[in-house]
């Protein structure tokens, strides 16, 4: 979703500027643009489509400046147009560019008209720059103006303001949508997320809930919501400098789904051994609460929600402790009720997702006992926001559709899934059996990984398909809801998941030779069933691909394609059956000819609710 880079500096700020754009490429946009002052000169350029195409666009005479902000746009408000591109100026003066939406907008513009504002684009943006001329011709002074113009604001804002006439300064201000200010020596940058800045800086502080602040060259001033001066920490970041490379792979998703193993095993370093799960790894107080927890309730979105409905499965089954999983959009905005001793765990890929942050708000204030977040971004807003947190390691990932997100979200359930248990009763043999399940899996998928080839191949058969099927059972069914989600995101083909024992209640009417069915077929206690639904698509002249264990006994036939996955312990299946359905969902759609890593209409990161 939107990205935001800024900088003040002696040197000329633009390429800085435009490698920062493209490392938040990743989270998708349709288009951007960048203001720069020299001396008092204030330029924009604005471009739709790629960086590529601003960068195209910037020459000797608009492409310097000293300080300067640019921006990736995702439209919400006003359609993917040059004129409803940030940076949005006011005056030709104040430049602005934002994420987030302003809810009262539509009142916000009629009072400015009012005041004699002329308002050239469709956004809800452009309110903030008029907001902060209007604040300027009262005090003057630009921090002010921005402190006092906010309080009007409505809605979520990461926003950043420059004024031509006072050109060594950014004022940025940060409400529901994040920022973070990058340390340098004699310059100082700011961007909505650190992979932006990381060429050019390691020492981050990251802006609260409610901050405005002023940073020139050689000072930052931070200010709280109360407008009360604050000192926030410095953060040395541990991110990796490269990890914004493809590393020889094609694709970032392809080289993503090809790390699992490794990050799997950083996932579970010092956290797991033969002897079971170590002491103190969900963090101070988590095993206190822990103890009395009855009841969790997780939260999420996307492919998140999905590492949750595993994780419920996991948790009735083996830590004897009831759970319910939903959506955040959902649950923000409905009633529900909360049992005794319950634990709310948020489950987020970037930590900054607004709906599973509003909910965790808004559960924080109703009476949950206590709040864990599973994230893989450190220091984001809903690891901060929650009581306990527990970092998943993935490393930065880049490509839109989650995939080494999603497996090290499932190995951190299945620790917890032990945590819990572990109060519960868990029988030793069930504990034993994912203790082992986690030590051997980045092996597990090491050998999994093998099937490319195979499913490379198979690949082919969906380049014609418009819709497709995917069914499972039990932990397997939130496996075949991921698979098909991953193929609409990036194949553009129409994917649905049914549990299969569902598929009599609707879905077989769809069944005929066009339509593709994906079965994931692991040798568990279901696979008998699941063989009698097997047999009702068969009846019915489907084609299936189906993903099985060797010990389920599949036959490739004419109505059926088998691919062999690597035997594996159960409770780690879900994690290994993933990975040939990620495979599945890259190969079709590099013979689709998709934009792999920035699916269309799609965002990494989804700061809007
Ligand atoms: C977006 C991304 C998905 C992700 C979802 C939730 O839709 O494209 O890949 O699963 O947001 O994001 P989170 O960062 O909260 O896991």
């Amino acid at each position: 979703m939107c990205g935001i880079v800024g900088a003040v500096a002696e040197r000329n700020v633009v390429q800085i500027l435009l490698e920062g754009l493209r490392r938040l490429e990743y989270r998708g946009y349709d288009s951007a643009g960048v203001a720069l002052i020299n001396n008092d000169d204030l330029s924009i350029v604005r471009r739709i489509g790629k960086v590529k195409e601003l960068a195209d666009a910037i020459n000797d005479k608009n492409g310097k400046g000293t300080t300067g902000i640019a921006h990736t746009r995702w439209a919400t408000h006003g359609g993917v147009t040059e004129l409803n591109a940030h940076p949005h100026a006011s005056q030709a003066r104040f430049a602005v560019v934002h994420n987030g939406i302003i809810e009262n907008h539509a009142t916000l513009r009629t009072e400015l008209k009012a005041k004699g504002y002329t308002f050239v684009s469709d956004t809800d943006t452009e309110t903030i720059a008029h907001s902060i001329a209007a604040q300027m011709e009262i005090s003057g002074d630009l921090l002010q103006s921005v402190l006092t113009a906010v309080k009007t604001f409505e809605g979520a804002y990461g926003t950043v303001v420059m004024d031509k006439q006072t050109p060594d300064k950014l004022v940025v201000a940060r409400s529901g949508s994040p920022l973070v200010i990058g340390l340098g020596i004699g310059e100082n940058f700011l961007a909505s997320d650190q992979m932006a800045l990381l060429p050019v800086t390691r020492r981050f502080i990251f802006l609260e809930e409610g901050d405005v602040a002023q940073i020139t060259r050689d000072s930052v001033e931070i200010y709280d919501i109360n407008g009360d001066q604050v000192e926030r920490e410095i953060i040395e970041s541990t991110v990796e400098h490269d990890a914004g490379d493809k590393g020889g792979y094609r694709h970032y998703m392809l080289k993503e789904i090809h790390e699992q193993p490794t990050v799997l095993r950083n996932a579970i370093k010092g956290r797991i051994s033969q002897d079971g799960l170590q002491q103190g790894i969900f963090g101070e107080g988590a095993d206190e609460v822990f103890k009395q927890t009855d009841y969790v309730k997780i939260i999420a979105c996307g492919t998140s929600y999905h590492a949750g409905v595993t994780a419920k499965y996991w948790l009735e089954q083996y830590a004897n402790v009831q759970c319910d999983v939903e959506i955040a959009s959902e649950f923000r905005y409905r009633r529900s009720f909360v049992p005794q001793n319950a634990l709310l765990v948020t489950i987020s890929q970037s930590g900054e997702t607004a709906d599973t942050l509003a909910a965790l708000k808004l559960a924080k204030q109703s009476g949950y006992m206590s709040s864990l977040s599973i994230c893989n971004v450190d220091g984001s807003s809903l690891v901060r926001e929650s009581a306990l947190s527990f970092l998943t390691r993935a490393g930065a990932e880049i490509g839109v559709a989650s995939t080494k997100a999603f497996t090290t979200q499932l190995a951190a359930l299945l620790m917890l899934t032990l945590a819990l248990g572990k109060h519960k009763e868990m029988p030793t043999e069930t504990e034993q059996q994912i203790v082992e399940g986690l030590i051997g899996l980045p092996t597990k998928l090491e050998e999994t990984l093998g099937l490319a080839i195979e499913i490379e191949d198979l690949a082919e058969e969906f380049s014609d398909k418009h819709h497709s099927l995917f069914l499972g059972r039990g932990e397997q069914y939130p496996i075949a809801m991921e698979g098909a989600l991953k193929l609409k995101e990036i194949s553009y083909i129409h994917a649905e998941a049914y549990a299969s024992g569902e598929l009599k209640h609707g879905p077989l009417a769809l069944i005929d030779a066009e339509m593709p069915v994906i079965v994931v077929a692991p040798n568990n206690e279901l696979l008998e069933k699941l063989k009698s639904n097997v047999e009702e698509v068969r009846a019915r002249g489907g084609i299936m691909y189906v993903f099985a264990d060797k010990d389920a006994h599949f036959e490739s036939d004419e109505t059926m394609r088998v691919v062999q996955v690597p035997h594996c312990n159960e409770t780690i299946a879900p994690v290994v059956y993933t990975i040939p359905l990620q495979l599945l969902s890259y190969y079709v759609a590099l013979i689709k000819g998709t934009d792999v890593d920035q699916p269309r209409n799609l965002a990494k990161s989804v700061t809007v609710e």
